[in-house]
This record gives C-alpha cells, sequence and structure tokens, in this order.
C-alpha cells in the first residue's frame, strides 16, 4: 500500500516529471513557440485548442476549459485514481514511493483482508455443503439465478447458528478481536455472536478483488431485508461500489456504467449481459463514487425507481454530480415503471429492451430543468425569478467551461432572461477567446491576484515588495492569497503545476483549480500582467485602508452616541 504523499513528495516528483512527456506519449503535440498544441483529448474538435506549457508544467484546453498538470493528466486521461496517479509518475522519475509504515493510518489491514477472505470461503462452502443449504439453493433458484453468476459474485451462505464463524474463526481471545475488528461478530451484554444468521451472503470485493465486508439477504420476508458489514478499517462505505470488481474481471472499457440500488439487480443484470451495472452499498451516491464511475466508462446512467422518492433520490445524486459534471461524460437519469426495479424488468422484457432504456434514459440537462420547473412556473414572472435563483445556485457549484454555459444559456432560454453577451465574434486566425471570459462572472480584486500569481509564481516576488496591509483584509479568501504568496515566494522557480498541487484535497482545492485556468486571465495581455498584479495588490491595501477608516468612524461613533445604533447620521 502507498503511504501518505507528502507536499514535499509531490513537489520532487513533478519537479522531475516533465509534463510534455507525459501528454506527447498519449496525444499528438505539435510545438508552437515556447508551447505545444494539439487537438483537446477531452473534447471532441477540429482545430487545436489544446495546449501545454514546459514553462508551467501545466496544459490547459481553451475550447472545454479542461487543466491542470501531470497528475491531473493521468487522472483524466488514463482514468486513474490519486494515488495510481502518483505512482505511474514516480516509477517514470525513478522515485520510490514513500512507504506506508501504518502506524498513522490505523490497524495493519492484512489480519483483517485474510478473516474477511477465510469469512468469504465458509460462506461459500456452506452454501454447497451445509445440512441448510437446500433452503438457500431453492431461494436462489426462485430468483432465477444462474450457477455461473452465484459463482462469479462469489455468493455463500451463513447458517441459521449463532456461532458458525465464531466457532471456526474465533478460537483465541485474538481471534476474536479480529472477528469484531472485521465486522463478523458483534457483542451484546458480554456475550459474543454471528452478525449474520440465516442470510444469503454477498460478498464485497474492492477494486483489487480482496473482500472487504458482506451484505447478507433474508431467506423469508423477515426483517431486515439485508443486513450489511458495518464501517471498517477496511470497508468504507463511500467509496465502494458493490460489483465494480466483478464488472472489471467481465469486461474491459464498458460502454457505461450504470448505477442501481440492489445487489440482486446487480446480478441478475449481469446474468442477462448487462454487464456494467454496480450499486452504492445502501446509501446514496458519493462524490467519490461519481468519481470513480466517471473514470471508469464514457458515460454513466443513474438508475432510480419512477415514484417519490426515486424522483428524490435521483435529485439528490445530481446535486453530488454536478460539481463534477463537465459535460465531457453524459449522465443520464433512468426512472423505472411503477412497482419494477432492474432485477424484475431485465427479466421481463430482456437485455435489448433493458439497454434501449438506457439509450433513451434523460439528459442531467432534462432532469435538472424539468425537476426545478415543477416547482418553478417558467409561465409567470414569480417561476422565472425561482427558477434563475434555484438554477443559478446549482450551476455555481459546477466546474468552469462550456457545460456550465450551455446550461446557463439553456436557462436563459427557459427563464426568458437575456444573455450575457457571447463576446466578440470570434476573428478567423485569431486563438478563439476564451469562453469563461465570455460568460463567466468578472473576478473580484482578490480572485484575480490568485489568478495572476497561479499563472506566473514567480510574480510573487513583486507582491513580497509592497506594503502586506492586504493581509488584514476582512475577507475570507486572504489566507489563501497569503499562504500563495508565502509558498511562491519561499520556492523561487515553482512553477504552477507544483504551487497548484499544494491544494489538493483541501478545502480550497476548488477554488485553486479554477483560478489557476488560463482562460479568465486570457484577456489580460502577458506582458501586463505583472503590472495587473501590482495594482491589484495596491487596491487590495486601500481596501484595507478603507476599512480601517470605517472601523475607526464606528468606534468614534459608539463612543459619541453610547450605544443608540438609531441615531441620526
Ligand atoms: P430493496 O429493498 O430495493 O431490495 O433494497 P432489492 O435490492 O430489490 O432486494 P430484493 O430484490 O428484495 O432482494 C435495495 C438495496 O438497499 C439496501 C441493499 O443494498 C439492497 O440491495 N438495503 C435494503 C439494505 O441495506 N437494507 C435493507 O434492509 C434493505
Ligand atoms: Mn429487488
Amino acid at each position: 500500500m502507498v503511504g501518505r504523499i507528502t507536499p514535499e513528495f509531490k513537489d520532487r516528483l513533478l519537479a522531475r516529471t516533465d509534463i510534455v512527456e507525459i501528454v506527447g506519449l498519449r496525444v499528438q503535440l505539435k510545438k508552437a513557440g515556447a508551447e505545444f498544441t494539439a487537438c483537446c483529448p477531452f473534447h471532441t474538435e477540429k482545430t487545436p485548442s489544446f495546449t501545454v506549457s514546459p514553462a508551467k508544467q501545466f496544459y490547459h484546453c481553451f475550447g472545454c476549459g479542461a487543466h491542470g498538470n501531470a497528475i491531473d493528466f493521468l487522472i483524466e486521461f488514463d482514468r486513474l485514481s490519486f494515488p495510481e496517479a502518483v505512482t505511474e509518475l514516480a516509477q517514470r522519475a525513478g522515485m520510490s514511493l514513500p512507504a506506508d509504515d501504518g502506524a498513522p493510518t490505523g490497524p495493519d489491514p492484512a489480519p483483517i483482508l485474510a478473516v474477511l477472505e477465510q469469512a468469504a470461503g465458509l460462506y461459500r462452502q456452506a452454501l454447497r455443503e451445509h445440512h441448510e443449504r437446500e433452503a438457500a439453493v431453492a431461494y436462489l433458484k426462485r430468483r432465477g439465478l444462474s450457477a455461473e453468476v452465484v459463482q462469479r459474485y462469489g455468493l455463500g451462505l451463513a447458517p441459521s447458528g449463532w456461532s458458525f464463524l465464531l466457532d471456526a474463526l474465533g478460537k483465541t481471545p485474538a481471534e476474536q478481536e479480529r472477528l469484531l475488528t472485521a465486522g463478523l461478530i458483534t457483542e451484546r451484554d458480554g456475550r459474543r455472536y454471528d452478525r449474520f444468521r440465516a442470510r444469503i451472503m454477498f460478498p464485497i470485493r474492492d477494486r483489487r478483488g480482496r473482500v472487504v465486508g458482506f451484505g447478507g439477504r433474508v431467506l423469508d420476508d423477515g426483517e431486515p431485508k439485508y443486513l450489511n458489514s458495518p464501517e471498517t478499517p477496511v470497508f468504507v462505505k463511500g467509496r465502494e461500489l458493490y460489483g465494480l470488481y466483478e464488472q472489471q474481471q467481465a469486461l474491459r472499457g464498458p460502454p457505461r456504467m450504470l448505477l442501481v440500488e440492489g445487489y440482486l439487480d446487480v446480478i441478475a443484470l449481469a446474468q442477462f449481459g448487462i454487464d456494467y451495472a454496480v450499486a452504492a452499498l445502501g446509501t446514496a451516491a458519493t462524490p467519490e463514487h461519481i468519481k470513480r464511475l466517471l473514470r471508469s466508462a464514457p458515460e454513466i446512467v443513474f438508475c432510480f425507481d419512477g415514484d417519490r422518492a426515486g424522483r428524490d433520490a435521483a435529485w439528490k445524486a445530481l446535486k453530488t454530480a454536478l460539481p463534477l459534471a463537465t459535460g465531457q461524460q453524459p449522465l443520464r437519469f433512468l426512472f423505472l415503471p411503477d412497482g419494477e426495479d432492474p432485477d424484475t424488468l431485465v427479466r421481463k422484457e430482456g437485455k435489448d429492451a433493458f439497454e434501449a432504456r438506457l439509450a433513451e434514459a434523460k439528459l442531467l440537462s432534462a432532469f435538472l430543468f424539468e425537476h426545478v420547473e415543477a416547482r418553478h412556473d417558467p409561465a409567470t414572472p414569480e417561476g422565472r425569478a425561482g427558477l434563475v435563483d434555484e438554477v443559478q445556485g446549482l450551476l455555481q457549484g459546477m466546474p468552469a467551461g462550456s457545460y456550465r454555459q450551455q446550461l446557463g444559456a439553456e436557462l436563459a432560454r427557459r427563464s426568458g432572461t437575456a444573455q450575457p453577451r457571447q463576446g466578440a465574434r470570434r476573428a478567423q486566425g485569431r486563438p478563439s477567446v476564451p469562453r469563461m471570459q465570455q460568460a463567466g462572472p468578472a473576478l473580484t480584486p482578490l480572485r484575480r491576484a490568485i489568478a495572476l500569481l497561479l499563472d506566473d509564481p514567480g510574480r510573487a516576488a513583486l507582491v513580497v515588495e509592497r506594503p502586506a496591509d492586504w493581509r488584514e483584509l476582512d475577507n475570507p479568501g486572504i489566507a489563501l492569497l497569503a499562504e500563495i504568496v508565502d509558498i511562491a515566494a519561499a520556492y523561487p522557480g515553482i512553477t504552477t503545476a507544483t504551487l497548484a498541487e499544494r491544494w489538493r484535497d483541501t478545502e480550497h482545492e476548488r477554488t485553486v483549480r479554477r483560478l489557476s485556468e488560463p482562460g479568465l486571465i486570457a484577456l489580460i495581455p502577458a506582458e501586463g500582467r505583472a503590472e495587473e498584479l501590482a495594482g491589484t495588490i495596491d487596491r487590495l491595501n486601500r481596501e484595507v485602508a478603507a476599512q480601517r477608516r470605517a472601523a475607526e468612524i464606528a468606534r468614534r461613533w459608539q463612543a459619541r452616541g453610547g450605544g443608540d445604533g438609531h441615531g441620526a447620521g
């Protein structure tokens, strides 16, 4: 396992990586002045608007807004996770990864994983050999499961006794502790017993195929219908997707990923040749789930019941997905007929009819407006106002780029609101005007300063030379600006790539990512940017002076007026 990846490690890694080489191995690059260009690998285009800057160690597409450093490129292009991308770059650079010393990350996962694997084996064996197997096999038959999928998904049986696992795997106190940590037994009033009893067992495997937990279904209509492993050091529900490992074994490069609700939905679909369904584990889809799905296929379909609860769950999924939606990969919503779930439906109508539904599933944009317009009638001014407010709020959380812009344009069309002008017509032969600049909100001075520093961290020198009153500005973003200035000043020669990397997985990641998009400042000529930054800092300094004056006046006023806030000015 990879240990904690420190900022220092990432600094060294990016310093020893050349983004031109990383991108060049995957995309045909052409030299153009100090940069390299290509047709963007992240959206379809005929003329190149994708650039790679060796100086910044950054890529950027003026068309779709995609941008980032070498790690981002591998995450986006090769669909790697962050640790995978770092591992890949480290191997290229001949660096050894920080070892996982285990200590700060909790208990050693190896023995927990081992006991889960043993349990899965015992459950499978019970389904073949235990004297209670008949009822279980009959149940699986009644549900229409083939022997092949039962084997592929490793289904098993937890017999009805209280100590099936406890007897087999918990002979010593140390072994019992391990069973407790793995969530396989529980303890009440000092007594320990098996968590799963008289249930069909569904092993939940992580992406590498290791059993990390279980779901267990009753054989009759007992309660609860499903019992799941609790979260453990090796099982984080918001991260795992049921069926993802089996999907990846079955089918490389699936046409889409389908997110369904139930274990048996995943299995039934697989049995019918729909090999790309996975389920979140009894929870709503998390951002991590969605990122993982986006890395696995070019399209995602979220599947829900057609009833009220299904619509609400779908809306929740939409809101989780929006901050990750770039428009490069369609997100769709499929609502099933009343009383059906994917399991019953695919058995009733077969693969082709079910896939036809998938092909026609609602695009995110359609579901979004349908849902909002059900509450805000666009035929009335009141409704239109509500529509604009609600949708604009949602769009604000989206990544900048043409998808957000198009949803904004659709909102304008539906609400009859005038659109911000679509920018100057593109002159032939000139580089296109970046879209962010056309429709995006003007940058505040603070954001402009950050964008100009991310554009060229060397400009920090110029900030450090000036008065530092701006640091006292009463504004939540000022701490971020100060941090950027301090890091950039402390590491002369730091690239945009390395600087921006510092904020991955922090609360400011989104802001830094957005403000490192070169399109934001594309209208400021390169040779004027240093001066622009100086002017912006001076302006922030003046704001501090104004804030101080205002505070001073308020203080005097209070001293004089003695608390009557309503006194005439
Ligand atoms: P459903 O109640 O829709 O059941 O739960 P299902 O998947 O159609 O199950 P069958 O067809 O009756 O066997 C959907 C999912 O919600 C979780 C499980 O992951 C289940 O697959 N769930 C449901 C629980 O975790 N606990 C429960 O008690 C019920
Ligand atoms: Mn079902």
